[in-house]
């Protein structure tokens, strides 16, 4: 690719993406806590071809169109309507590679249902014990409307608490632009006191 051309990322979902694509692999787990139109999901799917998601939402238009869009190319997936503060028995602990947070509402939806900071919070304390050793929590918040600002707090408090030997904990922000949407990614490390 032409340097001139080249773009450190064009799109919050872009940034993310590209640590996605580094983490899984073909037979990997994925949780997408907060499944909306599936835009997230189908961009796993091809990621883990003999791998599986099971995705949430609480909204019953989220569940019908991610859907819609991934019936027909995939099997591997399991949908529930449902909140993501706690996951099914199912789902066993450790056993997760990537845990997907989209925050804020349903695009073009009703922007009263938002995700909210308490119970985003209580899920994210149940999805790190889904988590594989180097497996990832990746959480993009939306800070432009009020609760997103207040979430991104919450979210951004809770990370820095985690212990660092055993938990990497990055934080990505446009830092010239008002509001911008903000990445949080945490990863499991694999061994205590080593770097990753
Ligand atoms: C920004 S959208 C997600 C976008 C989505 N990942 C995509 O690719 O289109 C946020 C979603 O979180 C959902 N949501 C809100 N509170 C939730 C909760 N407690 N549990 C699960 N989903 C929730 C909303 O219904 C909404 O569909």
């Amino acid at each position: 690719m032409n340097s001139l051309q080249f773009s450190l990322f064009d799109s919050p979902l872009d940034l993310a993406l590209n640590f996605w694509e580094k983490l899984l692999s073909n037979s990997d787990t994925v949780i997408d806590a907060t499944l909306g139109h599936g835009f997230d999901a189908l961009k796993v799917l091809p990621l883990i071809p003999e791998g599986f998601l099971y995705g949430f939402d609480v909204q019953k238009e989220a569940i019908e169109s991610t859907c819609l869009k991934l019936n027909p190319y995939y099997k591997n997936f399991e949908l529930f309507h449902q909140s993501h503060e706690t996951f099914p028995n199912k789902i066993k602990d450790q056993s997760v590679k990537l845990i997907i947070y989209n925050l804020g509402y349903l695009p073009k939806g009703n922007k009263n249902l938002t995700t909210l900071s308490s119970s985003t919070l209580l899920s994210l304390d149940e999805a790190i014990k889904k988590l594989l050793p180097s497996g990832v929590i990746s959480i993009m918040c939306y800070p432009g409307h009020n609760e997103g600002a207040i979430e991104k707090e919450a979210v951004f408090n809770w990370a820095r608490t985690l212990h660092k030997n055993e938990y990497l904990v990055t934080f990505h922000e446009l830092i010239n632009r008002d509001k911008a949407p903000a990445l949080c990614l945490v990863q499991k490390k694999q061994k205590e006191n080593s770097y990753a």
